[in-house]
């Protein structure tokens, strides 16, 4: 946490100034604890500043910055005091723990149809329940970047769950990104509606298709690797100021470097990896059968549970 010290911003550190800013935010270096750890090497090559300049700065960055300490039962009762969101199946929430976390980035991986968009429209509906019913009793900042979302589903889900159908809809804020652009600047853009209509989960559907449609080839993997790093540090971030859940669907690839076993991989390669708390991976069953392994936990064992979706929404 930056102490009181009057450096609040990159820009307040010594020999850096508005342009230099800009740029090491471009860059990743968005938070004075990133200066704060970065080498001065570093920084004087990427940004042109002078060495004993950035030298400065990251002193000045260390010098304001503190840890702060907690003992192994204050992260555990924080921990347990965190929301979860019920998915509609038991089986599913069991294996989650107890359903999709706040303060934490829940990532659903799988084929086309394997049910994904289906899941973010369960959570969007059951995250307005109060606590006691398994939601947040919050909004849903639904971020649809493939023109899937349908609010005829959620009505029914809605209807289903016996829940005010009218309600249900307004509590769900729709935007529909058609470049990577539009996606990073509603994420860059939510902390004011966050805060002021209770946003308690943010859906991404899906993450990855923009980017990938967008920045094709080699050359331009950098770059947009760095923007997605930039575009999900701002979605952690906001999960951890507002103790919100977060939930993005991936798309998968077949690997060819693994021999044995299932080779599909999602994509976005170690960021998405990296930044995904929990990581699940859907895949078709029979009818309306769908299976959930659950890939990647910092808590749970590796698991499977089987789901079904109905008109009604995701059931056990
Ligand atoms: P992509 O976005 O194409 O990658 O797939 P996805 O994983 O998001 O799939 P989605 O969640 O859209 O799941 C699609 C499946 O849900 C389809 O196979 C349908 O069978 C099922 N589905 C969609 N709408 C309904 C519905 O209204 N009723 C029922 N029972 N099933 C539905
Ligand atoms: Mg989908």
């Amino acid at each position: 946490m930056a102490k009181e010290k009057g450096i609040k911003e990159l820009e307040d550190l010594p020999g850096v100034g508005p342009t230099t800013a800009e740029k090491l935010k471009q860059l990743g270096y968005d938070t004075i604890e990133k200066i704060a750890t970065a080498s001065p090497h570093e920084l004087a090559e990427l940004t042109g500043m002078k060495l004993d300049a950035a030298k400065q700065a990251v002193d000045a960055a260390k010098q304001a910055t503190t840890l702060e300490f907690k003992t192994a039962s204050e992260v555990d009762a924080k921990r347990k005091s965190l929301g979860r969101i019920h998915t509609g199946a038991k089986s599913l929430d069991e294996l989650l723990g107890g359903g999709v976390e706040a303060n934490a980035i829940t990532e659903a991986y799988g084929k086309f149809a394997s049910g994904k968009t289906q899941l973010g429209f369960q959570l969007s509906v059951n995250v307005q329940r109060p606590v006691e019913q398994g939601g947040l009793g919050g909004k849903t900042l639904f971020i649809d970047t493939e023109g899937t979302f349908r609010p005829d589903r959620i009505e029914q889900i809605a209807k289903a769950a016996e829940m005010d159908t009218k309600s249900a809809l307004e509590n769900i804020l729709v935007v529909r990104a058609t470049t990577s652009d539009q996606q990073i600047l509603a994420i860059e853009r939510a902390d004011k509606l966050v805060r002021e209509s209770n946003v308690k989960l943010i859906v991404i559907d899906s993450l990855m298709s923009l980017f990938r449609s967008e920045y094709v080839g080699r050359g331009a993997l950098n770059e947009r690797q760095g923007k997605l790093n930039m575009h999900i540090h701002k979605l952690q971030k906001l999960a951890d100021t507002y103790d919100l859940a977060v939930y993005i669907t991936n798309q998968v690839m077949d690997n060819p470097a693994i021999l044995f076993g299932d080779p599909t991989t999602p994509v976005g390669g170690n960021i998405v990896a990296h930044a995904a708390t929990t990581r699940l991976y859907m895949r078709k069953s029979k009818e309306d059968k769908r299976i959930v392994r659950l890939v990647d936990s910092p808590n749970m064992p590796e698991g499977e549970a089987v789901i079904k979706i109905t008109p009604d929404g995701i059931k056990d």
